[in-house]
């Protein structure tokens, strides 16, 4: 295992202990909340009564693969804790999500969570964000409309592809990757972005993030927020 596997895993494996019998559990997608999943199968087999709402199929397969129980909205709209990673992590917190493609439901969960735990290894924390092309979910009806009315806005989309075809969202929906350069605000460019008729959604989380904890190759240290 390399190095950055090593911080995802130890990241992913500490964020754990925040987790508590009869807790609703919001599980976020990525390589670094694998992780987070195998130890919490490992704490469910051992007798830890939990459930959780995964953000993507993938994550919804990690689950039923480490025997976490899952539920969905329909039985519980407040959760407890949500557990995702992140792309880039600023040191306000603001987050560049959505590399994995599933940053609608992931919003959406960390936006249904009492507490928002963002696990990520060193590489992800960024002086300021942007670095990270931004991924924003729209529409496929009429993609190249709204993809422009970002161009305008100086973002420079780009169709995300799977091969030759357009990637496509667990949602059924497109995502365009923009490159902004440095985003100085995060929270109005968001607002800004949401404003675009054909947009569904965009990878920046403002304001969410309860906690940070990075991982690094022989330990994972939870962050101070500046
Ligand atoms: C998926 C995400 C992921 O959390 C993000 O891409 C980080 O992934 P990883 O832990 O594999 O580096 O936002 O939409």
């Amino acid at each position: 295992m390399n190095n950055q596997d090593k911080a995802k895993k130890l990241a992913g494996e500490t964020s754990v202990k925040h987790i508590e019998n009869g807790m609703y559990i919001g599980l976020g997608s990525g390589s670094t909340v694998y992780w987070m999943i195998r130890k919490l199968g490992e704490r469910v087999q051992n007798g830890l009564d939990v459930k959780g709402i995964p953000s993507s199929r993938q994550t919804q397969e990690w689950a039923n693969e480490f025997g976490v129980p899952l539920t969905d909205f329909s039985e519980i709209q407040e959760l407890d804790v949500a557990i995702d990673g992140a792309d880039e992590v600023d040191p306000q917190w603001n987050l560049i999500k959505g590399g994995g493609g599933a940053l609608v439901r992931e919003k959406i969960i960390a936006a249904s969570a009492r507490k928002f735990i963002v696990i990520v290894d060193e590489s992800k924390l960024v002086s300021q964000l942007g670095d990270f092309k931004l991924p924003v979910e729209i529409l496929p009806f009429g993609w190249e409309v709204t993809a422009a009315r970002i161009a305008e806005l100086d973002g420079e989309p780009v169709l995300r592809r799977d091969g030759h075809d357009a990637f496509v969202s667990d949602n059924g929906n497109y995502i365009v990757d923009c490159d902004f350069g440095v985003i100085n605000d995060p929270k109005t460019l968001h607002q800004q972005l949401k404003q675009l008729t054909g947009v569904v959604e965009t990878g920046l989380f403002t304001e969410m993030t309860s906690e940070v904890i990075a991982g690094y190759p022989d330990q994972a240290k939870t962050l101070q927020k500046s």
